[in-house]
């Protein structure tokens, strides 16, 4: 991939993260986040924030995005580049990255090289790494190792 294909597909997967926001659930933050996925077989999937009354049982858009790629894909999914995006309740862009939870998420079917775009405070689409967003992450011993 040269770099302007890869700067084109970081457009294309923060737009459609962008895009993904117009169908959140979110009557209770206001916050219509979007989240769009870039599998290893190059399709994308995207997903939404989906809140609840009952506010522990809202989800986050990441969740979304990664439960379709799942269902479409099977346990075989795997990300290999990912953006998110949120829109305030004027539909104002405003900066957000992954929450703990969801940066954990996103490793488990994510390299720690796989790059998440998100807007940032000084108005820029920023990118940055799993493993820069979630040093120090828990993961599972290998079952296999010796
Ligand atoms: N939210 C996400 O969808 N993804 C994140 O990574 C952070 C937070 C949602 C959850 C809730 O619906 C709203 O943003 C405000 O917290």
């Amino acid at each position: 991939m040269t770099s302007h294909e890869a700067q084109d597909a970081r457009q294309e997967l923060a737009a459609l993260a962008r895009e993904s926001c117009r169908n959140a659930h979110a009557p209770y933050s206001g916050i219509h986040v979007g989240a769009a996925v870039r599998s290893a077989t190059g399709v994308c999937y995207t997903g939404t924030n989906v809140e609840n009354a009952a506010y522990p049982l809202g989800n986050c858009a990441e969740a979304s995005a990664i439960a379709a790629g799942v269902q479409s894909e099977g346990a075989g999914f795997r990300i290999a580049e990912t953006a998110v995006w949120a829109l305030d309740h004027r539909g104002r862009t405003i900066a957000i990255s992954p929450c703990g939870g969801c940066r954990q998420r996103i490793l488990e079917f994510g390299a720690g090289d796989v790059k998440v775009h998100f807007p940032w405070h000084d108005g820029s689409l920023h990118t940055a790494t799993v493993d820069e967003l979630l040093p120090f992450a828990f993961e599972l011993p290998d079952p296999n190792a010796p």
